[in-house]
């Protein structure tokens, strides 16, 4: 494996972890199994409904050669918030973190080496059984596998060209829907518009609410912040912002590291005045925006290393790979 070339592409490992509901709609037995694919009912409700989520983790190897993962009892709950929402049965968040405690100790040669990357988790959680009307499935199968990485906006930690287009009329999200749960109908929508910006040279899109067209939600795949002075603002979870944990982490940081952290809707008028802008996600990590663009006009945000982004991409950074104390007991140990 050359490590330096990691991106964020396709490598197979050599585990995944499978476990299905029973009879009685709970789940018990779960198995590691070799990787590979999985067969699907096709009446099952995940292909024709999309009754599906995922969840996004990862995990890293300290300077000293441990193994750990970041707060994956969060993902555990944010799961089953889903599950109730798509009425799926869930995993408890002990059999989840025990799942991936298994299927990273079962791939642990893929975590790259320390500083280089992670291994991605991805649990999916959909409706397998078979029901020809609209109707959850009679049972579901939680499904882990894993991916090294490096990071989904690579290169583009701190001292950034990443520029987002801000997509004016097509919102992600809208109030009643599934925006706020890591729903896997969520994400293909944002194809299209993303696949546009990209031709025009954008490297993703942020969305506005479905109501106004004119509220700060979120990118294609991630929380968005913006910095303005000593503030750090980003947009309230009230079902269409996913509530990331990156997200509720970096609050929790920038408090402790004296900023005021705030959650309130913005408008786009305002975020075009900030200083610094920064999207957060398991997959992206911190990454600094370097512009963004609305309805032709462009704006630039401060990046680099004496920036607010970069005080915080630092600490979060510290303390999944080990290089920082842990004073909140966020990471477990595989
Ligand atoms: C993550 O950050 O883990 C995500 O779920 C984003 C994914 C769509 C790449």
């Amino acid at each position: 494996m050359d490590w330096d070339k990691l991106g964020f592409q396709v490598i197979p490992t050599d585990f995944m972890y499978i476990m299905k509901s029973n009879e009685e709609g709970t789940f018990s037995n779960g198995d590691l199994v070799p990787f590979g694919t999985v067969q699907i009912e096709p009446h099952s409700t995940v292909l024709n409904y999309g009754q599906g989520l995922f969840e996004g983790m990862k995990a890293y190897r300290r300077a000293d050669g441990e193994v750990q993962i970041f707060r994956p009892e969060q993902n555990a709950m944010r799961m089953q918030m889903g599950a109730e929402r798509l009425l799926m049965v869930a995993p408890s968040v002990e059999q989840y973190v025990d799942a991936v405690k298994q299927v990273v100790h079962a791939n642990k040669r893929w975590v790259p080496p320390h500083g280089k990357g992670a291994l991605y988790i991805r649990p999916l959680l959909f409706g397998s059984g078979s029901v020809m009307g609209i109707a959850p499935a009679p049972h579901c199968t939680f499904l882990i596998y894993t991916n090294p990485i490096s990071n989904a906006y690579k290169g583009r930690h701190t001292n950034s060209t990443l520029s987002l287009l801000i997509e004016d009329t097509l919102p992600r999200a809208f109030p009643g829907g599934t925006g706020g749960v890591k729903n896997i109908g969520n994400y293909a929508p944002v194809f299209q518009v993303t696949k546009e910006a990209k031709a025009k040279g954008f490297f993703d899109v942020l969305f506005l609410d479905a109501e106004e067209h004119k509220y700060i939600e979120e990118v294609s795949s991630c929380n968005v912040f913006m910095v303005k002075g000593d503030v750090i603002s980003t947009s309230p979870t009230l079902g269409t912002i996913l509530p990331g944990i990156t997200r509720n982490s970096i609050i929790q940081l920038a408090r402790d590291l004296g900023y005021q952290a705030e959650e309130r809707k913005f408008s786009v008028d305002e975020f075009l005045e900030a200083d610094e802008v920064f999207c957060t996600g398991t997959a992206v990590g911190i990454s600094a925006v370097g512009s963004a663009t609305y309805k032709n006009t462009r704006v630039e945000f401060k990046t680099g290393a004496d920036t607010v982004t970069q005080k915080l991409f630092d600490m979060i950074t510290g303390i999944h790979t080990g290089l920082l104390e842990d004073n909140n007991g966020w990471m477990v140990k595989i």
